[in-house]
């Protein structure tokens, strides 16, 4: 299989942030591509990263015509990647919250891992310039995911991750129905009951310098609502085997629209 490094960045309204982040990417890791996934930004970003692609043949765009939701996008991202045989996958936000001047340790982290996570909540991990709201947030989400699935991971919530593709090929993301940021924990779970190796690696977060957060109270709720629906169902495949079926790898997949 290919080493060849594919970064998928998900975009919604991020005009005034893609060609930085791109910048920065290619500053630190040349030899990689990178895929624009974008929903059809009102702003424009659609459009500059043709622009982008058209003037650098290792930038991709796939269009999406809706802004069906983070998760709904990675799928996708992946789809596209594993159709062209990209060797190692990175998820990256496009605000430049996620520095690509740390892309680096995380590739080398996947010498022994079949995926890494960028962490900000590891020792030497940082959250630079969040009110504290989003703190508190993003904290209290990760200690309720480690406490309802069992999940030994600090920072299961974040999006700056590298993995193998003969990973994401393992996992059934056409049953993948999270679509906003619980994405991040729903995959990082199935990655781990299907045996995965998982590194946490510290990363640096640093809040966006330019445009909006598209967080929103439904985003959360879908996060809480189906982390504890996950945490249920464990509970119940434990204590009635047998009845509640595993639900845990399935075959190779790579439609994913
Ligand atoms: N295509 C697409 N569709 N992109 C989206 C969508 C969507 O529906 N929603 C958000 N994005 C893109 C944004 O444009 C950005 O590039 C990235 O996804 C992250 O979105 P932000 O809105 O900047 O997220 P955040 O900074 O509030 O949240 C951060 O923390 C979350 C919780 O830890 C990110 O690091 C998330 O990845 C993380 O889950
Ligand atoms: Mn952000």
């Amino acid at each position: 299989m290919s080493d060849q490094v594919l970064v998928i960045i998900p975009t919604y309204n991020e005009v005034e942030n893609l060609e930085r982040v791109l910048q920065r990417l290619h500053a630190s890791v040349p030899e990689a591509h990178a895929l624009v996934v974008d929903d059809g930004s009102p702003d424009g970003t659609g459009d500059l990263a043709d622009r982008l692609a058209a003037a650098d043949p290792r930038v991709h765009v796939l269009h999406r015509t809706a802004k069906t939701g983070l998760g709904r996008a990675y799928v996708a991202g992946f789809g596209w990647a594993r159709e062209r045989g990209y060797g190692v996958l990175v998820e990256m936000d496009a605000d430049g919250s996620h520095p690509p001047e740390q892309l680096p340790d995380l590739l080398a982290a996947l010498a022994d891992a079949d995926l890494v996570l960028g962490s900000r909540y590891v020792d030497g991990g940082r959250v630079e310039d969040w009110p504290v709201h989003r703190l508190l947030l993003s904290r209290l989400g990760n200690r309720y995911t480690r406490w309802v699935l069992r999940l030994p991971l600090q920072d299961a919530t974040g999006g700056f991750r590298a993995a193998r593709a003969d990973l994401i090929d393992r996992l059934p993301f056409d049953e993948v129905a999270s679509e906003g940021y619980c994405f991040q924990v729903d995959w990082a779970w199935r990655a781990l009951r299907s045996g995965a190796r998982i590194t946490e690696v510290p990363i640096t977060f640093t809040e966006r310098a330019l445009g909006r957060s598209k967080m929103s109270g439904s985003i959360v709720g879908e996060a809480w609502a189906r982390v504890t629906v996950w945490g249920v169902q464990d509970r119940l495949a434990e204590w009635l085997p047998g009845r509640v079926p595993p639900p845990v790898t399935g075959p190779a997949e790579s439609s994913g629209r």
